[in-house]
């Protein structure tokens, strides 16, 4: 018998009764839809106990520490597979036939480059722009490059989309660099790997050729792969909502990257560096912990936390072991903020203010660290996030849209304001 939930009231209005639905794992859910016929909404700010949908992509048990993309756990996928496949993994539900891998990589491949128009839209912003508002803006640029005969509800274009902004993506984040550091545009090489690719389009210089350390490019494919998709945070709610009205998925995908630029989202790892860069010696970790713990400081340390995970995320522990063999690589186990960062943890890990909130370091706790020792400065770094969550982006709007009984997001309110009153004329307005 299907389980079910009453609502009673205080005042004796007629009971509700809600249905409760149980998915493969995960807390089960009341279904409250029917709510509004009853003449009430729900309120629940920041979705702390909301499903804005129903998804098969990612599943996260923060308790458990578990991290899975339809089905397989994270730590399988980073040490077993890569990028592309994981990519396709998101958007198709099963992982690909070796004749599907290759020719869901010709397919990236051919669609690496941008329109040779797309450099007139780089070179409309100032040199020192963020890489992320130049991202956004190209991004958002695509989807008057990509306009006309778009479908949303053809899965063939859809497909297509999907395969355009993975592709471009990367091309688009190392030209954002080579504009802020008044280089030439470098144009993607397609016999590299998707990693790889990525490495050679930001480092070389028509002077200078860069071959890509294959230690490295494979340590920054499996960033990639930490980095994919984490259900349904604040950028890909962002996407859902934005594409819910049936708006041009490139435009959608800008917001998503203009979601994620916060410091509270993937904009922490920037943040992370410019906390460590602050702090300058282990000697001040104690002062640092001691204002995150101050609640009027408004301050928190960056790189701990998360909505979703109450254990030590599976992905920030991967990412920690892929910082040890990029340092061990570049050989700079010694680097100072290398040991800033785990002494910093090693403190707040003892610290009952963080046991007792469950705060534990996240993926933007390690990333920055691993970026910078290869080369890639600060303000990159949610580029790199950005880069990433590309593919569960698409992959979160494709699955919303090929639910035909998908509907526009549109959330209640609790109104608070003034009730209803008549017009003052300016002349009849007090000073
Ligand atoms: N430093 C100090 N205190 C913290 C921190 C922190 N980083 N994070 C949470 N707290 C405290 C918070 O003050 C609150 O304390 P109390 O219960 O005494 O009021 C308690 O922990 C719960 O915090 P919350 O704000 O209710 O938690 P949330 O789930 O709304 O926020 C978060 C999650 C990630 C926004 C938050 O932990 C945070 O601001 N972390 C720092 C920024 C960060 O690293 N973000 C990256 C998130 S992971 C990657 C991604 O998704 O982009």
């Amino acid at each position: 018998m299907k389980k079910t939930v009453t609502l009673t009231f205080s005042d004796g209005s007629p009971s509700i009764e809600l249905p409760i639905e149980q998915g493969t794992y995960g807390k089960p859910v009341i279904d409250i839809r029917t709510l509004g016929a009853h003449g009430y909404f729900t309120h629940d700010p920041g979705f702390t106990a909301t499903s804005s949908c129903t998804s098969a992509i990612t599943y996260i048990d923060g308790d458990e520490g578990l991290l899975c993309h339809r089905g397989y756990p994270i730590e399988e996928l980073a040490y077993k597979s890569d990028f592309m496949e994981v990519s396709y993994l998101l958007l198709h539900g099963e992982l690909p036939t070796a004749d599907q891998k290759m020719a869901f990589e010709q397919s990236i491949r051919h669609h690496t480059l941008l329109h040779d128009q797309m450099e007139n839209v780089f070179r409309g912003f100032r040199r020192s722009a963020h890489p992320m508002a130049v991202m956004i803006g190209v991004t958002g640029a695509m989807s008057a490059f990509y306009h006309d005969g778009m479908d949303n509800f053809n899965p063939k274009h859809r497909e297509i989309v999907a395969h355009r902004l993975i592709a471009k993506v990367p091309t688009v984040a190392a030209w954002a660099f080579k504009f802020n550091e008044g280089q030439p545009f470098v144009y993607p090489q397609n016999r590299l790997s998707y990693a790889a690719n990525f490495m050679h389009m930001m480092f070389s210089t028509p002077c200078e050729p860069y071959e890509p350390n294959p230690v490295l490019a494979r340590a920054l494919d499996r960033i990639f792969i930490l980095h994919a998709d984490h259900e349904q945070n604040a950028s890909t709610s962002t996407v859902r909502l934005a594409g819910s009205s049936g708006a041009n998925p490139y435009a959608c995908i800008a917001g998503g990257m203009a979601s994620l630029w916060g410091p509270l989202h993937g904009g922490a790892n920037e943040a992370v560096l410019h906390m460590l860069d602050e702090m300058g010696d282990i000697s001040r970790i104690p002062e640092f912990i001691a204002r995150a713990k101050d609640k009027s400081s408004g301050f928190r340390l960056m790189g701990f936390g998360h909505r979703g995970d109450k254990n030590m995320d599976p992905g920030a522990r991967i990412i920690r072991e892929t910082g040890d063999e990029v340092l061990d690589e570049l050989g700079r186990r010694d680097d100072p903020q290398f040991k800033i960062a785990m002494e910093l943890e090693r403190i707040a890990m003892d610290d009952e203010y963080f046991i007792e909130r469950k705060l534990y370091p996240n993926v933007d706790f390690y990333s920055g660290i691993i970026f910078r020792a290869m080369g890639i400065p600060t303000s990159m770094f949610t580029a790199m996030f950005a880069l990433a969550r590309t593919a569960g982006w698409v992959a979160q709007w494709n699955e919303m849209l090929s639910d035909p009984a998908h509907k526009i997001g549109r959330p209640r309110q609790l109104y608070t304001g003034a009730a209803c009153r008549e017009f003052v004329p300016l002349d009849k307005r007090g000073a």
